[in-house]
């Protein structure tokens, strides 16, 4: 498998891991088929992303993703936040190969889950804003 430069930095060096204290919301997201975790972090003050953490337990990619999506959502409102495609957090890392996009489908629900979490926070329901979060494989696993 051949990873771009952007995947392997991002993976050697990730950004943003760890956690936020008192976070106003929590995503938490797996791929039952194989078993790797995303949780997300956010600090949101007036609508606007002021800080975001992320802990992954899975595979290269999936942390290369999270790296990436963490800095692509960091100082943007909840509205770009919740535009961020898996697309385009894989243009941002230059690529991955086939058999990895759905680790960036990770990185895309994370973000969501955690906004959808701080809504729920508000007692706001989330799905009419963010959609129902699909936690599972949308069958481009192997
Ligand atoms: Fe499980 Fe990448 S997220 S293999």
């Amino acid at each position: 498998m051949i990873y771009s430069e952007k995947v392997l930095e991002n993976f050697a060096n990730p950004l943003n891991v760890g956690e936020i204290e008192n976070a106003d919301g929590i995503g938490e997201v797996g791929n039952e088929k194989c078993g790797d975790i995303m949780k997300m972090y956010l600090k949101i003050q007036n609508n606007i992303i002021e800080d975001v953490k992320f802990k992954t337990f899975g595979c290269g990619a999936a942390i290369a993703t999270s790296s990436i999506a963490t800095e692509m959502i960091k100082g943007k409102s909840i509205d770009q936040a919740l535009k961020l495609t898996n697309k385009a957090v894989v243009e941002a890392l230059d690529g991955l190969p086939a058999a990895k996009v759905h680790c960036s489908v990770l990185a895309e629900q994370a973000v969501k889950s955690a906004i959808a979490d701080y809504y729920k926070r508000q007692g706001v329901d989330p799905v009419p804003i963010v959609g129902e979060i699909e936690d599972h494989c949308d069958g481009q696993c192997n």
